[in-house]
């Protein structure tokens, strides 16, 4: 068979099987099958040893002129396969703008969070720093180094969880006040927030588990007046500029004198309503001036610096802030409740 002929064979062959590609990857085996490195086309060329002289621009004429009318059909028969491919995306991604949305549920910060939030806000506006103690604590910092005896019946298995004899669940925020006063770094003003446990059977008012936030300021010339400004400062910004707070005495091992803080009830201002149960007050957190043997025992001389704590429910102040009625709502997580705050 002459060149020319040989040539005409592998167009038409060529050209035969392009059109039977019905995909691009098939298109493309077919490219390298003649045009390719080791294509058919290819092997022509390096047959042009054999022949003549005369006759190669003749033939090397022809067989680019091939290899030209085999691209062009493949790029013509490439360009339809790509329209086709992109129609038949454009059909399977159409999209039907009368279809109800997709919704994104995005969540919902929980109603002690939002509380947390807010009164770390106010201890921070007063220079407060907020730091973080161990949820498994020692028995010790829970409640040797807070002045309560061995035989107080906040011990009491029936109040503490007990992981052994030396180390406890936390039963209140107040072990941070030790750990803080321990450091050594004076002055110190700071709150502590943080989950604590008592073994308490679950009800309206009672969990197993709850938050607290902690406050302890020591400094020169901590008097029980900066106790009383602080706490007042705080429960106006927290439930309103008109609140009025009434401080009671009361007794708590690690602070001396002690006393419970209510606040006029914001729902009725202090003429009584369901919600102060027709006291007028609500009480909101515990506190007392550091006992000085406290100070002592955490290696703070009591002969230089004085300073108060406090204790805040943190669940206490979301039910009051929010009039929930049962705290049960708060650990459910149930998101049409979640949702309301
Ligand atoms: N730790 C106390 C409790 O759990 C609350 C408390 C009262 C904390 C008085 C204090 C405080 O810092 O001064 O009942």
């Amino acid at each position: 068979m002459g060149m020319k002929e040989r040539l005409q064979e592998l167009h038409d062959e060529a050209v035969k099987k392009i059109q039977e590609s019905d995909a691009l990857d098939k298109l493309n085996d077919v490219r390298v099958a003649y045009l390719g490195k080791k294509g058919q086309l290819t092997a022509v060329l390096k047959g042009m040893k054999d022949v003549p002289p005369e006759e190669r621009p003749q033939v090397g004429q022809l067989v680019n002129d091939t290899r030209a009318k085999i691209e062009a059909v493949l790029e013509e028969t490439k360009k339809q396969l790509e329209e086709a491919a992109r129609e038949l995306q454009l059909k399977a991604e159409v999209i039907d703008v009368t279809l109800p949305a997709k919704k994104s549920v995005i969540g919902h910060r929980h109603p002690n969070t939002i509380a947390l939030e807010e009164v770390e806000r106010i201890f921070i506006g007063m220079g407060y720093e907020v730091v973080e103690g161990p949820e498994v604590e020692y028995d010790e910092y829970n409640f040797t180094k807070l002045n309560i005896p061995a035989d107080h019946p906040a011990k009491d298995e029936q109040d503490t969880f007990y992981i052994n004899k030396e180390i406890v669940l936390r039963t209140q925020t107040s072990p941070v006040q030790a750990r803080v006063m321990e450091q050594g770094k004076l002055p110190i003003r700071m709150i502590a927030p943080g989950r604590v446990f008592r073994s308490d059977e679950v009800d309206a008012t009672h969990s197993p588990s709850f938050h607290q936030i902690e406050g302890l300021v020591i400094d020169k010339n901590i008097t029980f007046a900066d106790l009383k400004g602080t706490l007042e400062e705080f429960a106006k910004e927290l439930f309103g500029p008109e609140t009025k707070t009434k401080f009671r005495p009361h007794h708590f091992p690690f602070t001396e004198p002690s006393a419970e803080v209510d606040v006029s009830c914001f729902k009725c201002g202090g003429k009584g309503c369901r919600f102060c149960k027709g006291s007028g007050w609500i009480e909101i957190l515990g506190c007392g001036m550091v006992h000085p043997h406290v100070l002592e025992m955490c290696g703070i001389d009591p002969e230089e610096y004085t300073g108060f704590a406090f204790g805040v429910g943190l669940e206490r102040i979301a039910l009051l802030k929010y009039e929930i009625d049962d705290m049960r709502l708060l650990y459910e997580n149930d998101i049409r409740f979640l949702k309301q705050f």
